[in-house]
């Protein structure tokens, strides 16, 4: 039997339907491996199920030579060395699409807390601090009839757009290329430093890429008005996180609502001393739903591979004829 490896606890009848099918490699870390721990745990198999917390990189593809196949159960794969996994013959493969929605969800609900001061709020009730009701309590930005900037309009980027309409609100948005005018369904094309100019408030929904790290610093956001809230459920390092602390210090904008940080989850502790901003432990996919077709796509792609077949989701279709077997 081909032996497979699981690098995180997921769910219990998935890993049944794995173990049925395959020889499974201990799969009941639940912390992302370092570097040495991912090469001992891979050394022997197959194939890999790993999370967007793994790094594969030449090193640890040299000390794998049986492995065929990394099936990274996320969308994201700036885990993954891409060009590495060729040379080495691994295919590469992801989970698109699957979380469009609830990761859409989420930027909204990073959003909505932040333009209307949730958490402050909430930490204030706590608090103890709500001794008599006062007009001009926690006042929040409106949502309603603004500008909403989304940079990045991907498949995502897109479904956080269609929710913009329920809120009355205009789309302005950057991506590398414009879309067609049906994709873009309303929503007006910009430079990214127009979009920072002339929203209200600002989704980041790009790819960590070399061309994407510190996309947004301190010139960036220089632009944005002082009134604006901006949310990153991209990744890590799209914002310089120490150019956003200064920015939310000096109030040049309203607030941030992050999912994504630079490392993760290490995060500037900084951060923890502001009220004007919302954080979460990059969990913007994270439903029961979601993360179970997730999972289920990346066992699909893995066992494509296993099986000769070409995955949906192949990542570096070039490997496909030069790959190991
Ligand atoms: C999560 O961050 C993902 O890329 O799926």
């Amino acid at each position: 039997m081909k032996r497979v490896a699981v690098t995180q606890r997921i769910f219990p009848e998935l890993i049944e339907e794995l173990a049925r099918r395959y020889t499974l490699v201990d799969n009941q870390a639940d912390h992302g491996l370092g570097a040495a721990e991912l090469a001992a745990r891979l050394r022997d198999c197959d194939a890999a199920l790993i999370t967007a917390g793994e790094q594969v990189d030449d090193a640890l593809l040299a000390a794998c030579p049986r492995l065929q196949v990394v099936s990274n159960i996320a969308v994201g794969y700036n885990n993954l060395d891409l060009a590495a996994c060729t040379r080495h013959g691994v295919a590469a493969t992801n989970t698109p699409d699957v979380l469009n929605e609830a990761t859409a969800d989420h930027a909204w609900a990073l959003l909505l807390a932040a333009a209307r001061r949730v958490t402050e709020s909430d930490r204030f009730v706590r608090a103890g601090r709500w001794q008599r009701w006062e007009f001009e309590m926690l006042m929040g930005a409106e949502l309603h009839g603004s500008t909403l900037g989304i940079v990045g309009m991907g498949r995502i980027g897109r479904a956080i757009a269609r929710r913009a309409r329920g809120f009355g609100m205009r789309v302005v948005y950057h991506n590398r290329s414009r879309l067609p005018a049906v994709q873009e369904d309303g929503a007006i094309w910009m430079a990214t430093e127009e979009v920072l100019r002339s929203a209200d408030h600002v989704v980041l929904v790009v790819p960590y890429t070399q061309a994407t790290h510190h996309l947004i610093g301190a010139a960036q956001l220089a632009l944005l008005k002082p009134t604006a809230v901006l949310v990153n459920i991209a990744r890590g390092g799209v914002v310089d996180d120490a150019a956003l602390i200064e920015a939310l210090q000096q109030g040049r904008l309203a607030a941030a609502g992050l999912d994504v940080f630079e490392n993760e989850p290490r995060l500037d502790p900084r951060f923890l001393t502001l009220d004007n901003v919302v954080l979460t432990p990059h969990i913007a996919s994270s439903t029961r739903a979601t993360r179970r077709a997730m999972a289920r796509l990346a066992i699909d792609n893995l066992a494509d591979v296993l099986a000769g077949k070409r995955p949906s989701a192949l990542l570096n279709p070039d490997v496909w004829d030069c790959r190991r077997r």
